[in-house]
Formats: C-alpha cells, sequence, structure tokens
C-alpha cells in the first residue's frame, strides 16, 4: 500500500485497530432534520470523542473550523431528497479533486444493492474507487437500504458489504443485524456499524454496538442514536469506552449515566 493512502487509514483507524466515526450528513437528502438545524452546533461538543467526521463539502467549509478538525470522511454521494422518487437513485457530487482541496482522509459514497439504481450506484463506486487509489484516497462504501429498513438482515448486508469490498472500498459502513458475523466474516476489509433510526432507549445501542465488536467490526458510523439522544456527549463518551476501551454494555451505561448527571 503506498504512503499516502496507508496515512490516511492510519488517520482513521486508531492503534488499537478500532474507529469511532461521527456521521454528521443527514442533511444532504433529509434537509434541515431534527438536532441537525445548525450542524455546527452539534458537531462542536462531539467533534473531541470521535476519530473521524463523515460530512458532505458544504456542511464542512460552513461549519467545521479548519484548524480544529479531525480527519475527514466526504460525503461524495447524492442528489435526491426524501422527497422525491427514490433515494437510491444517487450520483457523485464532489469530484476527486475537490476532496483533495479539502484534504479529506477518505471519501464515502452509499450503494444501494437489490434497488432500481444497484447498477449505477455500483459503477459510481467503482469509478471512485479508481479515482481514489489513484490519489491514494480511500473509499468508505455505505452500504444504504433508503427507506426499506427492513432489508437489514445477515443475508442482504453481508451481500452488499461483499460486493462492496469486491468493488474496492477500503472500508464498509453496514447495519448491525442479527448474526453479524455473517457479515464480518464475508467482507474483506473493515467493517463499521451504522445505527439507524433513534432507538427506543440508549441501553439497545450499548447492546448492539458491543455485539457487533464480539463479531468483528472494527467501529462504528453512527450519527442519530448519537445526536438525537438528550445527552449526545454522555452518549458517545459510552460508546467511545465501548470501542476503544473494551467497556461492556454496563460499564457504557454507568458512563453514560454518570455523564448525563454531570449536566443535569
Ligand atoms: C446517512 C448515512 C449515515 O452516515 C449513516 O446512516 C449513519 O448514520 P445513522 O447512525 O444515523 O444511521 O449514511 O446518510
Amino acid at each position: 500500500m503506498d504512503w499516502g493512502m496507508e496515512n490516511r487509514l492510519s488517520q482513521l483507524i486508531q492503534k488499537d485497530g478500532h474507529a469511532l466515526f461521527l456521521p454528521i450528513d443527514h442533511g444532504y437528502f433529509q434537509g434541515p432534520t431534527g438536532r441537525l438545524e445548525e450542524p455546527g452546533k452539534t458537531i462542536a461538543p462531539l467533534l473531541q470523542y470521535s476519530d473521524a467526521l463523515f460530512i458532505t463539502r458544504g456542511v464542512l467549509r460552513a461549519c467545521v473550523e479548519p484548524s480544529n478538525s479531525k480527519p475527514v470522511i466526504l460525503r461524495v454521494s447524492g442528489g435526491t431528497s426524501v422527497i422525491g422518487h427514490d433515494l437510491a437513485d444517487e450520483g457523485l457530487t464532489t469530484s476527486m479533486e475537490e476532496a483533495i482541496r479539502l484534504n479529506v482522509a477518505a471519501v464515502g459514497i452509499s450503494v444501494f444493492v437489490g434497488s432500481d439504481y444497484e447498477k449505477e450506484s455500483l459503477l459510481n463506486l467503482g469509478k471512485l474507487v479508481n479515482e481514489g487509489e489513484r490519489y491514494g484516497i480511500p473509499v468508505m462504501a455505505v452500504t444504504a437500504v433508503g427507506k426499506e429498513l427492513e432489508k437489514r438482515d445477515a443475508r442482504y448486508l453481508a451481500l452488499a458489504s461483499r460486493i462492496s469490498a469486491e468493488l474496492g472500498a477500503r472500508v464498509v459502513k453496514t447495519y448491525w443485524c442479527e448474526d453479524f458475523d455473517k457479515v464480518t466474516q464475508g467482507c474483506p476489509v473493515p467493517v463499521v456499524i451504522a445505527g439507524g433510526p433513534q432507538t427506543e432507549n440508549e441501553g439497545e445501542v450499548f447492546d448492539f454496538v458491543y455485539d457487533g465488536m464480539q463479531k468483528g467490526a472494527i467501529g462504528i458510523n453512527l450519527g442519530r442514536n448519537i445526536w438525537k439522544n438528550d445527552y449526545p456527549v454522555a452518549m458517545i463518551k459510552a460508546l467511545r469506552a465501548i470501542i476503544h476501551k473494551k467497556a461492556d454494555p454496563k460499564e457504557a451505561r454507568e458512563i453514560f449515566n454518570t455523564e448525563k448527571s454531570k449536566k443535569a
């Protein structure tokens, strides 16, 4: 692996082999969704506890201080909205030249396996990998399901993750599911877990993140279950303990409760 590629991957994946990516990219198709109305305010208290920020170029330039940043994974796919005809109909929105100008550590693109736009999204991934490999920029593939949340089972996620890796993604972001080891075992590149919509309670998140880590994930790319929580800093600190300090769900709950009471 060339120096640039290795250097960027080592900015993202920490020395313990684990990673906590913070996605604040949801506005690219959801607009000013709840708790991301002013993304800069959402990012500010959380940034120091993340290993990288997953974000679009617009919010990066407008809301993140260049002198006070973490490694950036630039969201480079889009072109759809929650009120449009199909979330899967994405294209590439940002050039590799722009990614280099922004000095990013990686670029991220969604793929929609099984959708009407499966072929386009996978070929976009292939094109992005061609360019990323030329310039030493890793590509993170996001195995997206659009509004079809029920697709999130091991069979589907293993298929989508493996295809993403085969097409050259250096990291794959996918959802947690039962039998998550089937997903990680079939995917020859590091896997990070997305959270999906906010769960009923924090404990569920600690449980699935812990289970995913035991079953081969290297970390998380988890957004709404952090920043939609009433105590986002408590949430990210508790998750950080699972990712980097081998905390179990009970210890994570204790950290969450201690941090939560500090705020009150
Ligand atoms: C949304 C994304 C997010 O990065 C991903 O879904 C993770 O966020 P969440 O935990 O909220 O699902 O790709 O465009």
